[in-house]
């Protein structure tokens, strides 16, 4: 329920959505989009039966008085309060994900000039945003957990030698926080090198919204230093999917970065944003910011959890082993990567089977771990997964498939060209062995750890193509961006 009364807390609103709430009140004869006219009649009868006719009464187009149009509009106020919650000194809502808070963001640092220096384990879409706006990329390898998959963070060291290794000007460093698996990077000190270095410091915190909203939770990146920071609230606050956030940081450098955030955010977002997915945040901010009891409820159920994984004994749990590394300061509490290698058999069988076995539902696995994953201020019943792992290990007692090494990263190729340049000039298929010294016009991603292994503009070697096509003879690795299954052929820039 939104909160409607007036109240002297300006947190405990939610102005945005609580305008779409008195809007749909208000029971409007609806004559413009959503063609669905806001009610269950006629040919929308089978979606609001499908998702219930309230959320149809809330979707809205944008730009309704009284909801979102003019100075100080309810969205404005709803984005000024998300900024105080994650300490930020704007915010931007996003209606497609973490995905367009990056390339909004490497296009907004192209318009400065210079290049950027990226994290290589960075998502798909700020090889996006390299294409959309044309910069040189330098790279930061991350440090990898090679028996599990895992690609974790930079240190600041690898971050200071990436700087004074890189042959241009950096505007701007790309580093993710948390990882995949919840590893949390030295954000303040890597902050610090890259300021003094006249950069910007971009942290990919998709996996992280609720930093910040609890003693026990990892700090907001905004609060140690970070120019401009991504979060998808979709992902583990409870927003709805696809609904994110890009902050702007109160730092030296705000005020060149917001006027090219705007720019940029104009040319990403839809012009019929979901007012369904906007209005989710700004619940969802007021939630976190609410919800001391729930988020404490949920953070002791998954330490006793934790707890019961290390004494039961059989399985370990990923984040033990973080204290190996370096690049790692902190843990994500709401993961829960377990090594299920005494089952004898590799994480991805584990995880179908708990699915089509148990009917649990685990995020994602790699040759040794599964992923679980909880929802902060969400306590599910956690003992039938141990007790799932422990019927598939008693299954399997009799056959012990020892777990294969992770094949090693190959290097990466030159960048021979802008991966904008390649990725939009002449193209053409050729097979892997013709590929070999040609230029990619695609980025490919063996998965795990979905490290970029090629990226367009980089010269394709004989050592990243037999890597990759190693990976797709294994029994559960995928090449992403691959031509076909099986990586017979390339794309690559036409000669
Ligand atoms: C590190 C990282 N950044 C960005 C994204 C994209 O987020 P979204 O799915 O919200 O677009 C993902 C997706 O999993 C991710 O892992």
């Amino acid at each position: 329920m939104v909160e409607t009364e007036v109240t002297a807390d300006p947190s405990r609103r939610a102005p945005y959505a609580e305008a779409l709430e008195r809007h749909a009140d208000s029971n409007p004869i609806s004559l413009l989009v959503p063609g669905h006219g806001a009610n269950a009649e006629g040919i929308s009868a089978g979606l609001a039966s499908f998702v219930g006719e309230r959320p149809l009464q809330l979707d809205v187009t944008p730009l309704l008085d009284g909801i979102d149009l003019g100075a100080n509009s309810n969205r404005e106020q709803a984005e000024k309060l998300a900024a105080d919650a994650w300490g930020a000194r704007r915010t931007w809502f996003l209606t497609n994900g973490s995905t367009q808070g990056n390339r909004t963001a490497v296009l907004a640092i192209g318009q400065l000039g210079g290049d950027i220096l990226l994290q290589r384990s960075v998502h798909s879409s700020i090889v996006d945003g390299l294409v959309l706006s044309a910069m040189r990329p330098g790279f930061i390898h991350p440090e990898v957990d090679y028996r599990n998959g895992a690609a974790h963070n930079v240190t600041p060291e690898a971050v200071s030698e990436a700087l004074d290794a890189h042959d241009g000007v950096v505007k701007a460093v790309y580093v993710v926080s948390p990882s995949y698996f919840g590893a949390v990077a030295d954000v303040p000190a890597i902050a610090e090198i890259v300021h003094a270095a006249g950069a910007a410091l971009i942290v990919d915190c998709a996996w992280g919204p609720h930093f910040g909203f609890h003693p026990e939770l990892p700090e907001s990146p905004l609060r140690q230093g970070a120019d401009l920071c991504i979060m998808s609230t979709h992902k583990l606050t409870g927003s709805l999917t696809q609904s994110a956030l890009l902050h702007l940081g109160d730092t030296e450098l705000a005020d060149t970065l917001e006027p090219a955030i705007e720019r940029a955010f104009r040319m990403t977002s839809s012009t019929s944003e979901s007012s369904l997915l906007l209005g989710s945040i700004d619940v969802n901010r007021r939630d976190l910011q609410h919800s001391k009891d729930e988020i404490q409820r949920s953070l002791d159920a998954l330490r006793a959890f934790s707890e019961r994984v290390r004494e039961h004994g059989r399985f370990s749990l990923l984040f033990d082993t973080f204290g190996e590394f370096p690049s790692i300061v902190g843990a994500d509490p709401l993961r829960l990567p377990i090594d299920i290698s005494a089952t004898g058999l590799d994480g991805h069988t584990v995880r179908l089977k708990l699915m089509r076995e148990h009917n649990i539902w685990v995020e994602m696995a790699t040759q040794t771990t599964i992923v679980p994953m909880v929802g902060l201020g969400k306590c599910p019943p956690l003992e039938p997964l141990l007790e799932a792992l422990d019927a598939i290990a008693d299954a399997n007692a009799a056959s012990t498939t020892p777990v294969d090494a992770a094949l090693r990263l190959p290097s990466t190729g030159a960048l021979r060209m802008l991966p904008r340049e390649a990725f939009l000039g002449n193209t053409e298929l050729v097979s892997a062995e013709d590929a070999i010294g040609r230029i990619s016009a695609d980025s490919l991603a063996a998965y795990p750890p979905g490290i970029p292994n090629m990226l367009p503009g980089e010269e394709i070697t004989a050592e990243t193509v037999s890597f990759l096509q190693a990976v797709t003879q294994s029994s559960h690795g995928y090449v992403r961006g691959a031509v076909d299954a099986k990586l017979t052929q390339f794309r690559v820039v036409a000669e």
